[in-house]
């Protein structure tokens, strides 16, 4: 397994590389990623290029037998190019250029800078595509990152005049689809729709949303050019990645990983001068979210938190024994392998709060130890883990498309799409249960379960799909919001659910928005949530039931008595409504009857405490325990047999005790 760190050798004078090699030997380092800034450092003038600083430190790292992950270099282009190519730089929703001096300045749409992008990608292709201890390459860092999905300039309108009529034919179908009859908006010329620059209120939603698909479109090109032109030339050893960010950024993770040959990305649970770390279940699904990217495949954590991060304001230190925690819980949830960022923190630069594994003083202390001792761990077994599958019962719809037209029309102030998905995602999470994220493309064969949170924009395929599913025994679970738009981002002219009513068996009739700090509360009215309240927030739909049983209703509203939460036959399945946003241990205990009757596997622990199984060949069985508490211990009941401690051969049977921050991987 590979297990390394980030490495920017061009921060430090060359005297000091012979120490960081024989430290990074003494980690136990495998596996470096670096040159991903680099640019300026093998191209310093237009068409100059100098490998020589490379070359070095490769050749000193490999001796040290030390693998390389390259990166291009494409996410900083250097100040030459900018002061000569200007309109290489992107502009910002007043059509002003985002100026040199940060990082990720550029469009993906200046055919200028796709040229040097060529010329860059080829000259490293032809200097170490061959090279046997280059293991990877790491095209870019973090797409669209850092507000740089969206690019408002010259440039990137008359692409997105080009991506309209390649998309629509003819105008008369862009005018169709967005509705410009409204605000008397129709265009006569392509040349008149304006990019969603500055306006007195706000642009047609349809026009929104398509400006973000073209935007993710034009990543997506960008990036297959550069996966293009590697492949050109590069050994088959040598594998394709993206260090990925997954947010509402206008970027489409699953159209780029298609080209790749994993996705990566980076697992920094705390950032900023945020005092707490993530919640351990936004930390689990985001893993899901990587996993679920290529549909189960493996990914790696290009970069993996070791220290306090930030940049004017930093923060959370991870406690002693939580990189280690955090590590085994990207592995079991699907990482196969993990690169430390940083290997030491940067005297200068915007980063120089963004800690690493070694300080600025760049002596060894408590976190390399930890960090050691987790590598010399996984070392013994993290092959077999790895190795073994994930096997998901309970799948989330999590769909971009989704995610950007909430960001258009959040419709409550109090609606975070992220804090929803959460929302759904947490009593899957809390149960133990076996998770993945579903997305139009997906299959969904081998689930038992679907949860579709806040379908706002729907894809036809996948309400096919979901139909299909539930008419076969599988069990859905909707909610509020669900089936409006249609891919245009126009509203269904079908009674809400719209294309869902049928399956949900409800009519939604009417329906408000709630704003922060204003709720009501549902009643369950059978099963495990029989006479339980909760808080109803963000949203409320009210229902009509036509052929569905009533499990939950509102009350302390004028709507109170009427239902909330609904549940379906439909063909051989079950389909759940919710039409509020109910709270996190609320939906746990109607999970629980939900995961019961479709034969879900769940095991009910602390909540500070995750767990999660693999299947190794033969029916080995890899338990990972951890207990994300700082300082609560706890006793556990392990599931029936005999459990070997991986690494110290310990036998449990019965009973285990989990310190605060423990972390374990047993066997069966
Ligand atoms: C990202 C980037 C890194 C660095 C870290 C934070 O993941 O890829 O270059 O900025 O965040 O320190």
């Amino acid at each position: 397994m590979y297990l390394g760190v980030d490495y920017y050798p061009e921060q430090w004078p060359k005297s000091r590389w012979p120490e960081d090699i024989r430290l990074m030997k003494e980690l136990g380092v495998n596996v470096v990623r670096m040159a991903e800034y680099g640019w300026h450092l093998i191209e310093p003038e237009e068409g100059v290029y100098d490998f020589s600083l490379l070359n070095e430190i490769i050749d000193e790292l490999t001796e040290n037998g030390i693998k390389i992950v390259l990166g291009t270099p494409t996410a900083v282009p250097p100040a030459w190019m900018v002061q000569k190519y200007p309109d290489i730089l992107p502009a910002d929703r007043n059509g002003r250029p985002i100026s040199f001096g940060g990082r990720r300045h550029y469009t993906v749409n200046s055919k200028v800078y796709q040229r040097f992008t060529e010329k860059v990608v080829r000259k490293l292709a032809e200097k170490y595509g061959h090279h046997p201890d280059v293991i990877g390459w790491q095209i870019d860092n973090e797409f669209g990152h850092e507000k740089s999905d969206r690019s408002y300039g010259n440039e990137d309108r008359t692409s997105f005049w080009f991506w309209l009529q390649n998309r629509y034919g003819s105008l008369e179908a862009v005018n169709e689809a967005w509705g410009t009859a409204f605000w008397g908006q129709t265009y006569t010329e392509w040349e008149q729709i304006p990019l969603p620059l500055n306006v007195y209120q706000q642009h047609n939603p349809g026009l929104l949303l398509d400006f973000d698909r073209f935007c993710a479109a034009g990543y997506t090109a960008y990036s297959k050019l550069q996966v293009d032109l590697l492949r050109e030339t590069i050994s088959d050893h040598q594998f394709i990645t993206h260090n990925f960010v997954f947010n509402e950024q206008a970027i489409n993770q699953r159209d780029i990983a298609e080209n790749l040959d994993f996705v990566s990305s980076g697992n920094y649970p705390a950032w900023g001068s945020g005092p707490e770390p993530a919640t351990p279940a936004s930390i689990a699904m985001q893993h899901d979210i990587c996993r679920s990217t290529k549909e189960g495949k493996g990914f790696w954590v290009m970069e993996e938190i070791t220290g306090a991060q930030g940049w004017n304001h930093t923060g959370y230190l991870p406690r002693p024994g939580q990189i280690r925690l955090w590590t085994y819980q990207a592995i079991a949830r699907g990482a196969e392998a993990i690169l430390y960022f940083r290997w030491r923190s940067s005297r200068f630069g915007t980063e120089q709060f963004s800690h690493g594994i070694l300080g600025h003083d760049g002596k060894p202390k408590r976190k390399f130890e930890e960090v050691k001792e987790t590598i010399a761990a996984l070392k013994t077994f993290g092959d077999e883990w790895v190795a073994s599958d994930y096997i998901p019962e309970v799948g989330m719809y999590y769909e971009v498309g989704n995610a950007w037209a909430w960001r258009i029309q959040p419709q409550s102030r109090a609606f975070d799409y992220k804090q929803e998905l959460l929302r759904f995602y947490y009593g899957a999470y809390h149960l133990n249960s076996a998770t993945c994220i579903v997305s139009p493309k997906s299959t969904l064969d081998g689930l038992k379960v679907v949860i579709v949170p806040v379908y706002f924009l729907t894809d036809p395929d996948f309400t096919d799909k979901l139909k299909k599913f539930a008419a076969e025994g599988g069990t859905a679970v909707l909610s509020y919001r669900s089936g409006l738009k249609e891919p245009s981002n126009a509203l269904t002219e079908l009674t809400l659910p719209g294309e869902l009513a049928e399956l949900a068996g409800i009519h939604v009739e009417e329906f408000e928005a709630l704003q922060p700090g204003q709720q009501t509360r549902i009643r369950g009215t059978t099963g495990n949530i029989k006479d339980i309240l909760s808080p109803a927030t963000v949203w409320c739909d009210i229902i009509k039931s036509i052929s569905a049983d009533v499990i939950g209703v509102y009350r302390d509203a004028y709507y109170e008595g009427e239902p909330a939460i609904t549940r379906n036959r439909y063909g051989k399945g079950v389909v759940y409504y919710i039409g509020t946003a109910v709270e996190e241990y609320f939906l746990m205990r109607l999970y629980k009857d939900i995961f019961k009757e479709a034969g879900v596997g769940m095991i009910e622990l602390p909540d500070d405490v995750e767990m999660v199984v693999r299947t190794g060949t033969g029916g080995k069985k890899f338990l990972c325990l951890l207990n994300h508490s700082t300082t609560a211990s706890h006793r556990l009941t392990l599931p029936k047999g005999h459990w070997k401690d991986v690494m110290t051969g310990e036998i449990f049977n019965g009973v285990v005790r989990l310190p605060s921050l423990g972390s374990y991987v047993l066997m069966q």
